[in-house]
């Protein structure tokens, strides 16, 4: 597995990390055996950055269960602060998520989400305090835009961004990428597959069970689900002329660039994850990248 530096000063993490939001339940249900077994395949296949968060269901307690038996020591454990964050709420969030994880500390906290209602100093001055109680060893944020990340690094310098960034959502590469490579904050894609949309195993006919999120996702029905569908045939046709999957061609593009750290990937189960291994390794020539940005052109909106 190869390893990239988190932030200017972080410590080395995989290039591909575990998203930890399918093992909650929130992709559907999942035996908590198959959680288990997934979170240690992947650790045992020297997959070191885990991430959850607060809001992801029983994920975290789920995650704690995984990380028993020497696998804690093992990884690098990320999870993020959800929604509120008043100095109170982030206090009792943290003390919730150590409880969770069974863990005295975790290497990155992040916060979830820009949220206007509460003032970013004081957010950032909570997390820099977290650190100094040895609750939390690295600072992140998620879905910040450039200006967002600016403001919060003006407060207090953070090694991580999560943003949504798949071949099929490319918002962050305007200013937002640029603001990360300049000041040196990694880039921790989420969704790289698109929730599925990048796997090239779906056809346009497919019904998501109700207790699955993408049940009432417009992407996923009807029309708009299909032109997706169409565009990822098309990108599967390069996958198969360099002999990787689909789901290798999607965190590959993801890992050309250098701002990323490492890409998280969801995962329900050891095989799962054993096809993200593949991706690792994968280089693309300009050909082919530029074959893959004349298809994207047909990237329907919404
Ligand atoms: N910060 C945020 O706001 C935010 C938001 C979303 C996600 N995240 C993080 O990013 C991580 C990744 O995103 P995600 O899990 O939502 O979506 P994703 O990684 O884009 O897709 C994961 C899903 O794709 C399918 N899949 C995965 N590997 C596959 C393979 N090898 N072959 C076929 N299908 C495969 C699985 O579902 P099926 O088999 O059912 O299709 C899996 O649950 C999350 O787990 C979470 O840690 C963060």
């Amino acid at each position: 597995m190869q390893h990239r530096q988190l932030g200017k000063d972080g410590p080395d993490v995989s290039v591909i990390g575990l998203g930890a939001w399918p093992i909650g339940g929130g992709m559907g249900v999942l035996e908590e055996q198959a959680s288990i077994a997934t979170v240690r395949a992947a650790i045992d296949s020297g997959i070191t950055l885990l991430d959850t968060a607060q809001a992801y269901r029983t994920s975290e307690s789920t995650l704690g269960r995984a990380l028993k038996d020497g696998y804690r020591e093992r990884c690098f454990l990320a999870t993020k602060v959800s929604r509120q964050y008043a100095p109170e709420e982030i206090e009792s969030a943290i003390d919730n998520s150590l409880k969770s994880l069974g863990v005295d500390y975790v290497d990155l906290y992040q916060i979830h989400s820009w949220n206007p209602a509460y003032p970013i100093a004081a957010t950032m001055e909570t997390m820099a305090r977290l650190q100094e109680q040895g609750k939390v060893r690295f600072i992140g944020v998620s879905n910040f835009n450039a200006a967002q990340m600016q403001q919060a690094y003006e407060i207090v310098p953070f090694h991580s961004n999560q943003p949504r960034y798949n071949l099929f959502d490319r918002a962050i590469e305007g200013e937002d990428l640029a603001y990360c490579g300049k000041m040196g904050i990694g880039i921790l894609p989420h969704s790289p597959l698109a929730k599925g949309l990048l796997t090239g195993k779906y056809t346009p006919d497919y019904i998501f069970p109700d207790d699955d999120e993408r049940s009432d996702r417009p992407r996923f029905q009807g029309a708009l689900f299909g032109q997706y569908l169409a565009v990822t045939e098309q990108l599967k046709g390069i996958a198969g002329d360099k002999g990787i999957s689909m789901v290798q061609l999607a965190i590959a593009w993801l890992l050309r660039q250098s701002e990323v750290t490492c890409v998280l990937v969801g995962a329900k189960n050891p095989d799962q994850v054993k096809e993200h291994l593949g991706a690792a390794e994968v280089q693309f020539s300009e050909d082919e990248l530029n074959r893959m940005d004349e298809i994207l052109q047909d990237t329907p909106e919404g």
